[in-house]
């Protein structure tokens, strides 16, 4: 064996038995900090986009009317939806099993919350926002009972 293939060799067993380090990611905000300052936020931008009110006039609908509008309620359903990854980082995640499976299915409803916004399909904004906050609530009704309906304190 030539002297470059055995080099070679080594440098390959080697590299197989010293996984590359993995990426340095540098927690800023634990679970509670990152709920309050940045799902919690934007999951209500998205909520509060579509709706109606209704007073002595009868039921009033809105929606989002512009271009820009709609750009906002799209970006705060990308907000909830990398939000899931950044849950499933180490030192937020709270096990490897069932905490992955909340993250992931709260990822899932954001990511149709996106494309309902992309369509600028109210109705849809409307049902997609009820998924996502089911989503919310599994999550809460396991690792945070206190917390089970995030908004329930607002009117
Ligand atoms: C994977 C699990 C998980 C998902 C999904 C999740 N949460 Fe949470 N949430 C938690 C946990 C755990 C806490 C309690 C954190 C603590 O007190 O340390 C919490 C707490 C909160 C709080 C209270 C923060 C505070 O300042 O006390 C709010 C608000 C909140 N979540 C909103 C949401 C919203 C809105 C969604 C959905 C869009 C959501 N959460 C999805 C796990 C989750």
């Amino acid at each position: 064996m030539s002297r470059l293939r055995l080099a070679f060799l080594v440098l390959l067993v080697a590299c197989q038995a010293a996984p590359p380090p993995p990426p340095p990611f540098d927690a800023v905000a634990d679970v509670k900090q990152l709920m309050a300052t940045i799902i919690e936020p934007a999951a209500e931008v998205y909520w509060d986009a579509v709706g109606s009110v209704v007073d002595s006039a009868g039921t009033t609908e809105f929606a989002p009317s512009t271009p820009e509008e709609w750009t906002v309620v799209r970006n705060s359903a990308f907000v909830v939806a990398e939000s899931g990854n950044l849950l499933m980082l180490a030192p937020r995640a709270r096990d490897t099993a069932e905490w992955m499976t909340y993250s992931k299915a709260m990822i899932a409803a954001a990511r149709r919350a996106i494309a309902a916004a992309d369509a600028r399909n109210a109705a849809a904004v409307f049902d997609v926002g009820a998924d996502v906050y089911e989503t919310c609530v599994q999550c809460h009704a396991k690792y945070a009972v206190e917390q089970v309906r995030p908004n329930a304190a607002k009117p």
